[in-house]
């Protein structure tokens, strides 16, 4: 069959691997260059490789921890049944993964993980090694690729996806296709602060929202602890603090004790309030503690962050760095079943964009670029098959009836839309700790924005349209859901009292 492929991060370019090595006639579309994307940039690793004492089932179990009860077990099963087959694929398709001197596979630690599984390249450049060789990968077959096109909208005719609109050059072109595959991450740029590169603005989940597909878990955003307090947002592999390093206040003491008995490596929800809440207390950043591990080391094993520290100043073998968290990765998305079926037929999704259940209220580490080659090749293997009849999913949440009903106030107090006051209001009303009076005064006002925004022309318009209309859902589902659960966590009393403006210090 005719498939296309949207987004070249690593569920991209699995699925469109698979699907080609299947038969199909498949077309990638990418919005950058192949390879752009958040994939490149991850550091951690991929977890699922275990030692004589671990397991897939022990990895199963931290993985439904860290996502506070709410992942799918039947989808986190999926997961770890299929993750050993994927890593060696990669390794097949060239991932040199780091070994010890006899060649066996070296395994880091990250958060929340009970053993060290976490297999990586180049030290702290995992994310970097899988994109080049899945890239060198597409470019040997006869896949199809469209750089630098943006998709504006999902082409659905009698019910199902026919194929996709895409902005080129400032003109519009239809492509059609039996299937399409949604593989345009998350939309870490809703916030004022994030690790995501430029252009992480959601654009597939807000086409397949548009479109009438099922979108859930959008309050579930995930804000890494560790970005470093000094220039662009940088980040501070989890691996760091897996190794050994310490998150420590302004005396010197370790303080992620006092909020978990696992201190630095809980759950990453746990540690970056534990490093707001530091920072709000002390009034300057909390720092990072590697020196511990030595110069050697550190330059070795996390050779990637080791240059960018030294470049903005920082010894890092000789003192603690300032860190702080931002806005890091979407659990929710484009709700799907096992095989990345979404509620449209023909419609799949797969990475970040989709909601597969896996990560439930908040992502293990290191499992993201796992899910995205587990269900990346899951999807591609369910392409031509019958559709099913009834989706095994729905969301509490889509676009059409619409959103939690809640009553219409124009809350924008005048300011007018521009994209560094949506990512303003968001990191402050709809971030690390919300309010119900600031998710409130967050959904009202891009509501007010939402409804003088005039039809998108250039890829900024349609970029930004799409951040607003994942801005509303988010608050929507962040308001609705009135408990604390795992990246979700509410904070009683009134805007003014979430401690978020002392986040401001990157
Ligand atoms: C990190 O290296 O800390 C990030 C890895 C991840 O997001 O899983």
């Amino acid at each position: 069959m005719n498939v296309l492929v949207v987004g070249s991060g690593i569920a991209g370019l699995t699925a469109a691997l698979h699907a080609q090595e299947s038969g199909h006639d498949v077309t990638l579309v990418t919005k950058g260059a192949l390879g752009d994307g958040s994939t490149g940039y991850a550091q951690g690793g991929v977890a699922g490789v275990y030692g004589p004492d671990d397991s897939a089932q022990q990895h199963a179990a931290d993985t439904m921890v860290a996502g506070a009860g709410l992942s799918d077990a039947a989808a986190v099963d999926a997961l770890v049944a299929d993750g050993a087959e994927r890593i060696a694929e990669l390794i097949s398709r060239g991932v040199a993964f780091d070994r010890d001197p006899d060649g066996v596979l070296l395994l880091g630690r990250e958060a929340a993980h009970s053993h060290a599984r976490i297999v990586h390249a180049g030290g702290d450049a995992t994310g970097a090694a899988i994109s080049r060789a899945l890239v060198a990968a597409v470019r040997r077959t006869a896949i199809g690729v469209i750089e630098h096109a943006f998709v504006t909208d999902l082409i659905v005719e009698g019910g199902a996806v026919g194929g996709i609109r895409l902005l080129i050059d400032e003109a519009v072109t239809a492509l059609r296709a039996d299937a399409v595959v949604v593989a345009t991450g998350g939309a870490g740029h809703l916030f004022a602060h994030t690790t995501n590169p430029t252009g992480t603005t959601g654009d597939g989940i807000a086409a397949a929202m548009r479109a009438g597909a099922a979108v859930d878990d959008l309050e579930f955003v995930q804000f890494h602890p560790t970005i470093l307090a000094a220039g662009p947002a940088f980040l501070i592999s989890e691996a760091v603090r897996g190794e050994g390093a310490t998150l420590i206040d302004d005396q010197g003491r370790r303080f992620a004790f006092d909020s978990h008995p696992d201190g630095e490596l809980a759950p990453r929800d746990v540690v970056s309030r534990a490093i707001a809440r530091q920072a709000a207390a002390q009034g300057s950043p909390a720092r990072l503690d590697a020196t511990m591990l030595g110069a050697e080391t550190l330059a070795a094993r996390f050779p990637t962050i080791d240059r960018v520290t030294r470049a903005r100043g920082f010894d890092w073998s000789r003192e603690p760095i300032p860190v702080t968290p931002a806005a890091h990765y979407l659990m929710g998305g484009i709700v799907t079943d096992l095989h990345g079926r979404s509620t449209i037929p023909g419609l799949f999704a797969v990475g970040e964009a989709a909601r597969t259940g896996v990560h439930g209220a908040n992502r293990l580490a290191s499992n993201s670029l796992l899910e995205g080659a587990v269900f990346g090749a899951r999807a591609a293997a369910a392409l031509g098959e019958p559709w099913p009849d009834s989706p095994p999913l729905r969301s509490r949440y889509s676009t059409d009836p619409a959103p939690v009903s809640l009553e219409y106030r124009d809350g924008s107090d005048g300011v007018p839309f521009g994209r560094a006051a949506l990512q303003q209001l968001m990191w402050d009303e709809v971030g690390l700790l919300r309010t119900d009076e600031g998710l409130q005064h967050a959904l009202d006002t891009v509501r007010a924005w939402r409804s003088d925004a005039s039809a998108p022309q250039t890829v900024a318009e349609h970029e930004d349209a799409n951040l607003l209309l994942i801005a509303e859902a988010t608050a929507s589902a962040a308001l609705a859901r009135a408990d604390s659960v795992g990246a979700h966590f509410r904070l009683a009393g009134r805007r003014a009292t979430a401690p978020a403006q002392i986040l401001e210090t990157v």
